[in-house]
């Protein structure tokens, strides 16, 4: 299951995700916020979206802020979390295949929804290659 969490700042994009994975049949969870006129603080849905995202194994968070970089930091705090920010396909790749992310930030300010929804192809069909990899996610705590 996929777990959306946003800001305010976050809002707009995350409605257009959420049309395009209904539109996948790909069911979401969203853990708010629910408007993007909320003087919210993105710690509080970082937060929810993890709670939920470690509810099962297969779970995948798509957490988004004006930047980004706020709900990866707050994600990535606790340990169970592997938050990577990605401004593009590349990056969603590598940090699937690399660094097993379970949760993808974006940038609700700077990143299109015509790219963000690249960016979210690529992670959903990416598989992590283990190996040597996976002796290094060991070392992350
Ligand atoms: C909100 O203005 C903004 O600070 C937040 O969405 C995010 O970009 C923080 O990292």
């Amino acid at each position: 299951m996929i777990i959306l969490a946003s800001d305010h700042a976050g809002y707009p994009l995350k409605e257009e995700i959420k049309k395009f994975l209904n539109s996948e049949n790909i069911i979401a969870i969203d853990v708010g916020c629910y408007s993007r006129e909320q003087l919210d603080d993105y710690p509080d849905f970082a937060k929810a979206g993890n709670a939920k995202v470690l509810e099962d194994d297969r779970n995948v968070g798509i957490y988004i802020c004006g930047t980004g970089v706020g709900m990866s930091m707050v994600a990535n705090r606790n340990p169970k979390i592997r938050a990577a920010l990605c401004h593009n396909e590349i990056f969603a790749n590598l940090a699937r295949r690399h660094n097993d992310a379970n949760v993808l930030c974006l940038s609700g300010r700077y990143t299109s929804k015509r790219k963000a929804i690249k960016i979210i192809k690529v992670f959903l069909t990416t598989e992590f290659e283990g190996g040597r990899h996976a002796r290094r996610l060991k070392k992350y705590s």
